[in-house]
C-alpha cells in the first residue's frame, strides 16, 4: 500500500510507577526474578485515568505532533482489550473526548490483544481509500483485570497509550502489513468476559482476570515473531538488512532475543522500553513507536517494522517507510 503517511506520534504513561521491589510485597517474588526471566523494571498503573483517558492524553499528542486539527479526523480506531465500557467502543468516547461528536467520523475497537495496534494500522491504511485522516490507538489499563494475588502474571503487566495518526497522501513510500490468528488456543491466554446468567435471575456476573500459561506463549511467541516478520518482509521485498529499526511487541526481552538470534538481527537495530513499562499489550508497539520517535530514532527515510503477537492467538508486522 503506497501514499500512506503517519504524519503525528503520541503516546501517554500514567504516573503511578510500581517497581519491582513493590511487587515484592504482594507475592512472593523477586527483582532479580523478574528481570532475568523478562527484563521487566518497573511499570505504570492508572489509579483514575481509564483507557478512554490515556487514549485521548496519547492522541492529543499526536494530532499536535501531526500539525492538523482535531476536526481533521474522521475515522478514528481503538485497539485494547481492556475498554472502558462493554459497549459502546472506547473509540467513540474518544471522539467524543476530542469534540467530534456531530462530525462526520467512524469510530470503533478492534480486539487483537498486544497484535491490536498492528491490525488497526492495517484497517486503517486500507479504509484510507475511503476517509481522509486517521487516528488510530493502541491502549490498556491491564491493571483493572490483573490478579494482584497471581505472580506468574501480575508482575508481567502495565498501563498505558500510543497513537498516531495517519493520512492518505501524494507520495512514492510503501506501507505493508501481514496479520494472522490462531484461533482455539485452549485458553492459554485470555480475560474471561462475563458468563451467562440462569435465565431471569438477577446475578451480577464479574469479569475475568488474565490467565495464562506463560510457557506455551513463549514458545508461540518465538514462532509467531519470527513469522510475522519474514513474511512482511517478503511482502515489502527487502532482507532484515535492509531494515533501520525493529520495534516488537513489549513483552518479554528474552522472547525477543531468541527471535533477534534465530534471525540475526543485529541488536542495536532493536528498540526496547519493556524494562520501563512492562508489557502493556495493544499499547506496546504503539507507545514503543512514539517513543523511538521522540527520541530522533525514526528519521524521515527510514525503514523500520514493527511486530506484535498476543492472545487469540495473534501475530501481525507492518513494514513502513517514514
Ligand atoms: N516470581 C518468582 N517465581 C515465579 C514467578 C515470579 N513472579 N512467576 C513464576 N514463578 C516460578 C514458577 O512458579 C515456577 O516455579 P516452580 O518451578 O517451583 O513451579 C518457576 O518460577 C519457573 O516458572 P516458569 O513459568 O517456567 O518460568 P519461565 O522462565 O518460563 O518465565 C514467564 C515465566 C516470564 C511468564 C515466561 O514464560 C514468559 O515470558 N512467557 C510469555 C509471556 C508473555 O509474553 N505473555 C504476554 C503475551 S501478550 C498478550 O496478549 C497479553
Amino acid at each position: 500500500m503506497n501514499n500512506r503517511k503517519i504524519l503525528g506520534y503520541g503516546y501517554y504513561i500514567p504516573k503511578n510507577m510500581i517497581t519491582n521491589h513493590d511487587l515484592e510485597k504482594i507475592v512472593d517474588t523477586s527483582d532479580d526474578w523478574i528481570k532475568s526471566r523478562s527484563g521487566i523494571e518497573t511499570r505504570y498503573i492508572s489509579s483514575d485515568e481509564n483507557t478512554s483517558d490515556i487514549s485521548y492524553n496519547a492522541a492529543i499528542k499526536a494530532i499536535d505532533d501531526a500539525g492538523i486539527k482535531n476536526e481533521d479526523i474522521d475515522l478514528v480506531i481503538c485497539s485494547t482489550c481492556t475498554p472502558d465500557n462493554l459497549t459502546p467502543s472506547t473509540a467513540c468516547l474518544i471522539q467524543e473526548k476530542l469534540g467530534l461528536n456531530d462530525k462526520h467520523v467512524m469510530a470503533f475497537d478492534i480486539s487483537a490483544a498486544c497484535s491490536g495496534f498492528l491490525y488497526a494500522m492495517q484497517v486503517a491504511s486500507m479504509m484510507l481509500m475511503e476517509y481522509k485522516c486517521a487516528l488510530i490507538i493502541g491502549a490498556e489499563t491491564l491493571s483493572k483485570v490483573i490478579d494482584w494475588s497471581d505472580r506468574n502474571t501480575c508482575v508481567l503487566f502495565g498501563d498505558g497509550a500510543g497513537a498516531v495518526i495517519m493520512k492518505r497522501e501524494n507520495i512514492n513510500k510503501n506501507m505493508f502489513f501481514y496479520a494472522n490468528s490462531e484461533g482455539d488456543n485452549e485458553g492459554k491466554l485470555r480475560i474471561k468476559g462475563p458468563s451467562l446468567k440462569e435465565p431471569l435471575k438477577n446475578e451480577l456476573r464479574e469479569i475475568g482476570h488474565i490467565e495464562m500459561a506463560g510457557n506455551d506463549v513463549f514458545r508461540f511467541a518465538v514462532r509467531a515473531m519470527s513469522e510475522a516478520l519474514i513474511k512482511v518482509l517478503e511482502k515489502a521485498d527487502k532482507t532484515i538488512d535492509d531494515i533501520d529499526l525493529f520495534i516488537p511487541h513489549q513483552a518479554n526481552y528474552r522472547i525477543i532475543k531468541h527471535v533477534i538470534r534465530k534471525l540475526k538481527i543485529d541488536e542495536s537495530k532493536l528498540y526496547i522500553n519493556l524494562n520501563n513499562y512492562g508489557n502493556t499489550s495493544a499499547a506496546s508497539v504503539a507507545i514503543a513507536l512514539a517513543e523511538a520517535k521522540e527520541k530522533g530514532l525514526i528519521k524521515e527515510g527510514a525503514k523500520i517494522v514493527l511486530i506484535g503477537f498476543g492472545a487469540g492467538f495473534t501475530y501481525a508486522s507492518g513494514y513502513i517507510e517514514i
